[in-house]
């Protein structure tokens, strides 16, 4: 049996992994450019203009709207819904905290659904399971970089007759039976946050085909002024979730680098998800036919029940092997619903709103939320970190690392 690193024997990964600078002389062309220009707001400037124009054009949408961060482009996409205060909100039980401040800032109550266990994508089953005559809205989050499966929850938008929105902030370019992540629903967000494929230190974008759509969201997101017709009557309530010309600068250059970054992360992400598939108790996440995944991050499982180890104990091998990870999904060790904000319903001070509100008809605790897969998936899921400068040799290592760790415990049993 060859001896694990934290126990002394040698480690597998001993070279550095591969780095890059993100940024570089494109980011500096651009910003000098505001800079000269001598303006940076967006309305007056031209930068977040062209950034919007070159991400609708992409996606082959007609609209663009950029924002200051993903939490704000969710915020706005469901403020273009125009839901009645109280409607409730499907998503996931398992995704950034971003994906659910917005609807409860729009009085909108979070309804977590559970997930499948081998995409670890909201499931479809679960989500219908939850749908009452108070359902507004399904948010789709795009777990990790893998689309989730948009056919059946567009087909239950049609049934139910509710809205459908894809939250993209991982899933650049991500690909579903050909098309791209972000087209398949009338209105669709995107993340630029530091840990995103593509960064701006903070920004986030809707894309829409719909003209309504995109004039409610540029009014939603800039307090309701009608920056195109210069009329300031806000006609309903609305934040300023402006995108600087700074910001849309730094945008507009990493969007020509996101195909290379994309490229890469598929390239290196399948190779492992291959070498994984042949290893005994380890399962990489499921990437079905006609899906393209874009690598976010890496998933895969330990069977800690036939491998005898915890998912924390086969972590810290990992790790002293030279592989960092964490034994943890994104969200912190426990799914969204056990935050203290649902668990102590206390979204605002010494209130219970928007979760019981008798005005709007609410009650809801989440004291009970029944999400079993979701709840397995924290105590067997390992986490790596996918990066568009690793290399191939990375790759192998990585593999080696978890097949060394996997093998000694299945051997030890
Ligand atoms: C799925 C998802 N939605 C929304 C957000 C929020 O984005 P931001 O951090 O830009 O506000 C994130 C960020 O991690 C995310 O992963």
């Amino acid at each position: 049996m060859t001896q694990l690193a934290i126990n002394g024997g040698p480690k597998t990964k001993t070279r550095p992994f591969g780095t890059g600078k993100r940024f570089g002389q494109e980011e500096k062309d651009q910003l000098m450019e505001v800079i000269d220009n001598d303006m940076l707001f967006y309305c007056m400037g031209n930068k977040v203009y062209e950034f919007q124009d070159e991400f609708a054009k992409m996606h082959d949408m007609k609209h663009c709207v950029a924002c200051s961060s993903g939490t704000a482009a969710v915020h706005i996409a469901l403020g273009t819904l125009q839901l009645k205060p109280g409607s409730e909100v499907i998503t996931s039980s398992i995704t950034d905290m971003g994906s659910l401040t917005g609807i409860l800032y729009q009085n909108l109550i979070p309804v977590f659904a559970d997930i499948e266990a081998d995409t670890y994508n909201m499931d479809p089953k679960s989500v219908e399971e939850c749908i009452t005559e108070k359902t507004g809205a399904i948010l789709v989050v795009h777990h990790t970089g893998l689309v989730a499966d948009m056919d059946a929850f567009l087909a239950l938008g049609e049934k139910y007759n509710l809205h459908i929105v894809e939250d993209v902030a991982q899933a650049y370019l991500g690909e579903y039976k050909g098309k791209l992540a972000g087209t398949m629903t009338p209105i669709s967000t995107f993340s630029l946050n530091h840990f995103k494929h593509i960064t701006c230190g903070s920004g986030g974008m809707i894309l829409t085909n719909d003209e309504d759509k995109r004039k409610f969201a540029s009014l939603f997101s800039d307090k309701c002024y009608d920056r195109e017709t210069g009329i300031k009557n806000p006609y309903f309530l609305a934040p300023n979730y402006q995108m600087t010309e700074l910001q849309g600068a730094v945008a507009l250059a990493q969007l020509k680098k996101l195909p290379w970054i994309i490229k890469q992360r598929r390239k290196l992400g399948d190779k492992l998800t291959e070498h994984l598939k042949t290893i005994e108790g380890i399962t990489p996440q499921l990437i079905p036919e006609g899906t393209k995944h874009t690598y976010f991050f890496f998933v895969f499982r330990v069977d800690t029940e036939k491998l005898s180890v915890t998912s924390a104990e086969f972590s810290a091998a990992l790790k002293e092997e030279g592989i960092p990870n964490v034994a943890n999904m994104i969200t912190g060790g426990m799914p969204e619903y056990a935050y203290d904000v649902f668990k102590n319903r206390s979204a605002f001070p010494d209130s219970q709103h928007p979760f019981v509100n008798s005005e709007l008809g609410t009650n809801i605790s989440y004291d009970n939320v029944n999400c079993p897969v979701a709840e397995k998936a924290f105590t067997q899921v390992i986490n790596l970190e996918m990066n568009e400068f690793f290399t191939e040799q990375d790759i192998e290592e990585m593999g080696q690392a978890i097949e060394k760790v996997a093998r000694y415990y299945m051997e030890k049993r």
